[in-house]
């Protein structure tokens, strides 16, 4: 498959220029002015636009099992609506059971995503520990290709990984040169206070966000940071959402401990409001966890990504149709947690930050693709537009404009976060493995199309860390 884009401007997390981009067998083989190449299966016309490195959503959930019902993206219908956003690549999670073995988890995921039509890898998740659980791991990061752990530390009950796994935990992905990722919030606490609200009668979703307050997510926060920094360990917090776990990760940055922090395109720009509606399936809608926010917190995510102090964009993406939301109707703690975005979030993410002069184009890129690249070991293999990376390309139209819309996404379910947001730069061609994917409204992969991505361990940070956990060896004091 030789694909050839002509006329564009090349927009990667450093630099701008005008080049055409020749891909050949799913690898860009030539980047330059006014190529001459005349072996060509497919052109695309990028005259006015834009030509960047497909999105990266490190953090979604296709066809996800979770209280009591399954996710209703799978992951073809998932991956469909990431190609018609601009997203080429999808980092999901595996989620054993607790009791579960990993491996056997890890298989099952496997062999669900089979009909995946992007790009996809996957983190897998801890939620319980024994002597299995630390030899599997082992064998997923040498034989699997995975790089991350995830760390529940809410779902009580269910999945919720205590302060002992933590440690143990951490401490084997140092041993792997896994990167240890958590998902913030104190579990006891939101436990305490569903049961408080629950007596009060306060039963619908907007008992939901008062169920996990701010302190909820930055005590969790700190608490995950202080275990990875105290074990010599890197650490990854994915969809942070408040001021106080932006000020933990500042903190423990400035102390010079490797951090990294993600947030979500919904809770950048959706505030806690939408859970005082009277109309309740839209309330519940919006049941995820963390929960929406109140603005000031937007605004501490947005300058966060500005400086630095967070470097990734993701969605969480974990679809449920108002039928299953309606599980919780007398009970907000049954509201399966979970909104969608995959589709919208680069589209967000250019209105709201490009947009509106927050974010340069090159810094764009680097929170929708470039930096998960880098965390999770796929630079340069994705996240930029060089020559021997991977063909995953979104050539973007910045002067079209679309209203999102429930009406028209690719997600299954019949509610939208975005309803109603107009924005301006959208995709017009998403380029996967060299192929054309989506063109102008049209999907033109099948299921089964989408490529399994290896990560590999020790990803650059790794490094650094090492070294200095190497100088900072306890010395016995010779006597
Ligand atoms: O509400 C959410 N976020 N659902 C998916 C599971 C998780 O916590 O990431
Ligand atoms: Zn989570
Ligand atoms: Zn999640």
């Amino acid at each position: 498959m030789k694909l050839l884009i002509q006329g564009g401007t090349v927009v990667t997390h450093e630099q701008t220029f005008v080049a055409d981009v020749y891909c050949v067998d799913g690898k860009i083989v030539e980047v330059g002015p006014d190529l001459k190449i005349s072996d060509v299966d497919d052109v695309v016309d990028a005259n006015g636009k834009l030509v960047m490195p497909g999105g990266i959503d490190p953090h979604t959930h296709m066809q996800l099992p979770f209280m009591g019902t399954v996710a209703a993206d799978d992951f073809a219908s998932g991956t469909g609506a990431a190609l018609a956003g601009g997203t080429t690549t999808i980092i999901d999670f595996v989620i054993p059971n607790p009791q579960q073995p990993l491996l056997e988890a890890y298989h099952q995921w496997r062999d669900w995503a089979q009909k995946a039509q992007c790009n996809y890898s996957f983190h897998v998740a801890i939620t319980w520990w024994d002597d299995s659980v630390h030899a599997d791991m082992k064998t997923l990061v040498e034989q699997h290709g995975v790089n991350s752990f995830k760390h529940f530390m809410a779902y009580k009950n269910a999945i919720m990984a205590t302060d002992d796994i933590l440690v143990a935990s951490f401490s084997r992905c140092l041993e792997l040169g896994a990167i240890p990722t958590v998902h913030a919030e104190n579990g006891e606490l939101v436990f305490h206070l569903q049961q408080q609200l629950m007596e009060k009668g306060i039963t619908g979703p907007e008992a939901h966000p008062l169920s996990r307050p701010p302190k909820v997510e930055g005590e969790a926060a700190s608490r995950a940071i202080n275990i990875a920094g105290t074990l010599g360990a890197p650490i990854y917090l994915v969809h942070v959402s408040v001021e106080d776990s932006v000020e933990a990760i500042k903190y423990a940055k400035n102390k010079g401990q490797i951090v990294f922090g993600e947030c979500l395109a919904g809770h950048l720009v959706v505030d806690d409001s939408v859970y005082q509606s009277q109309d309740w399936n839209l309330a519940a809608a919006h049941v995820m966890s963390p929960p929406f926010r109140p603005k000031k917190h937007q605004e501490a995510l947005w300058n966060a990504l500005q400086s630095g102090v967070l470097q990734t964009t993701a969605t969480d993406h974990c679809a449920f149709c108002t039928a299953q939301k309606a599980m919780g109707k007398e009970d907000f703690t049954k509201i399966p947690n979970g909104t969608a975005g995959v589709e919208e979030r680069m589209m967000v993410l250019w209105e709201k930050g490009v947009n509106q002069g927050r974010l340069t184009a090159n810094e764009f890129v680097a929170i929708t693709s470039a930096n998960s690249a880098k965390i999770f070991n796929l630079f340069p293999q994705k996240g930029t537009i060089a020559v021997g990376s991977d063909a995953d390309i979104v050539v973007w139209d910045p002067s079209k404009t679309k209203t999102l819309s429930s009406e028209t996404q690719y997600s299954k379910i019949e509610h939208n976060i975005f309803e109603g947001m107009a924005v301006s730069g959208v995709p017009d061609t998403t380029i996967c493995a060299g192929k054309i994917a989506w063109q102008q409204g049209e999907l033109k992969t099948a299921p089964g199309d989408g490529q399994y991505v290896n990560r590999p361990p020790y990803a650059s940070y790794y490094q650094s860390q090492l070294k200095r956990n190497q100088l900072a060896e306890p010395q016995a004091v010779e006597r």
